[in-house]
């Protein structure tokens, strides 16, 4: 199979296209993406050579360099990650999450009407999402697949709009689709303005770690490898346009969250008393419209897919420190420049 992966010089992609080629070496992977401030390919240093890997350097806001990726490259399917994907950049600057995540999706749907017009059930397009679209929940509750959808963030809007767009082309052209909307993803190769990248970096650097309002948000964490096999089963066994939560029944407040990853930091970096990393976390300003909580009833993929995630969150928390304290090149080389930049308007400081 020649499948292209969008987005997949990015956190989730990256660990998307590892995992697949691991498991699946007779595929061909087409990774299409443009390479944002977001798009590292360092992160694919190991299979570059890869006989059965090739990159385009393309741009989903272009139709046209879409287009002669599929052609040149017989795309026979697809796994759509690539987007603008952080909350505070979409309130800092909303119109690229238009144009990435809703007509780049369009673009792209497009594209695959147009190259697979002769069998389009035959060629799977899976779109991957996020748990953003329905919105804030109170104390209790989860989200299922049915809830409706009540995006409160540009971002959140934005992918909203991009999973319509996805269940339209398949309602009314018959393109084979499916969607699957995840939880809060932690591990190697998250960029590190999302919190827990952010706070193992700050920690490292001996920077404050600014936590929103009260820290009292809650957010349901899985380990990114657990969204890769989750999107691995939807893609080869989830029914054509269905949607698929997917989610770790693993609910933190941030507050709680970051004293846990603060304690196995101290572990690791040998820190205690005025030392521990705990000393540099410090309140500031809230996100406007911040989601109070996200929670994901995960039954459907459990029960009609048999997946489940494998990663205990100890497990999973102890991977990724380890793997940001081992790939402290990594870490530098992707926050010089715009980072920098970034940083210092987000939160008025170097
Ligand atoms: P990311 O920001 O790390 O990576 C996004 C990738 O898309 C980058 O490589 C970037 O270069 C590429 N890209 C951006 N604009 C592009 C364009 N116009 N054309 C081509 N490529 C472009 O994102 P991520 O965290 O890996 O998320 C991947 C997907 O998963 C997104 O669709 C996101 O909404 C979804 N998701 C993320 C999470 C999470 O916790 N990170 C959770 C659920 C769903
Ligand atoms: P983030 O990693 O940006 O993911 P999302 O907003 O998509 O859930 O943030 C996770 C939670 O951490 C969210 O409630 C906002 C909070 N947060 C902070 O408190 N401080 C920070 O510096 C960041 C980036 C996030």
């Amino acid at each position: 199979m020649i499948l292209m992966i969008t987005g997949g010089a990015g956190f989730i992609g990256s660990n998307l296209i590892l995992y697949w080629l691991k498991k699946y070496p007779e595929d061909h992977i087409i990774n299409f993406d443009s390479l944002t401030y977001a798009g590292n390919l360092s992160n694919l240093s190991s299979v570059e050579k890869h006989p059965h890997y090739h990159f385009v350097n393309g741009n989903l806001c272009v139709p046209e360099e879409i287009s002669s990726a599929f052609e040149e490259h017989r795309v026979e399917a697809v796994i759509h990650l690539a987007a603008e994907s952080h909350v505070d950049r979409s309130i800092a600057g909303p119109g690229q999450f238009i144009q990435t995540n809703v007509v780049g999706t369009f673009n792209l749907l497009e594209a695959a009407k147009e190259h697979w017009r002769e069998n389009l059930a035959k060629h799977r397009f899976h779109h991957v999402s996020t748990d953003e679209v329905y919105g804030s929940l109170g104390e209790t509750g989860f989200f299922s697949e049915t809830t409706p959808y009540s995006p409160n963030s540009p971002y959140s809007a934005s992918k909203a709009s991009s999973d319509h767009l996805v269940r339209a082309y398949r309602h009314t052209f018959g393109l084979n689709v499916t969607t699957t909307n995840c939880s809060n993803n932690y591990g190697p190769f998250q960029f590190p303005e999302k919190l827990l990248p952010l706070l193992i970096k700050n920690c490292l650097e001996q920077k404050p770690i600014p936590v929103y309002g009260d820290g009292s948000n809650i957010r349901d964490w899985l380990y990114v490898t657990d969204h890769c096999s989750a999107i691995d089963t939807v893609f080869h066994h989830g029914k054509e346009g269905e949607t698929y939560n997917i989610g770790g029944l693993n609910e933190w407040s941030n507050i709680d969250i970051i004293h846990f990853v603060c304690r196995l930091l101290d572990e690791a970096l040998g820190r205690s008393g005025k030392d521990s990393c705990e000393n540099l976390i410090s309140f500031v300003k809230d996100r406007p419209g911040h989601d109070r909580r996200y929670a994901i009833d995960a039954s459907k993929i459990q029960k009609e897919l048999n997946w489940r995630p494998s990663f205990t969150f100890e497990q999973g928390i102890r991977e990724t420190i380890s793997w940001y304290l081992d790939h402290q090149d990594w870490v530098r080389l992707v926050s010089s420049g715009e980072y920098q930049k970034y940083y210092k308007q987000q939160y008025g400081s170097k």
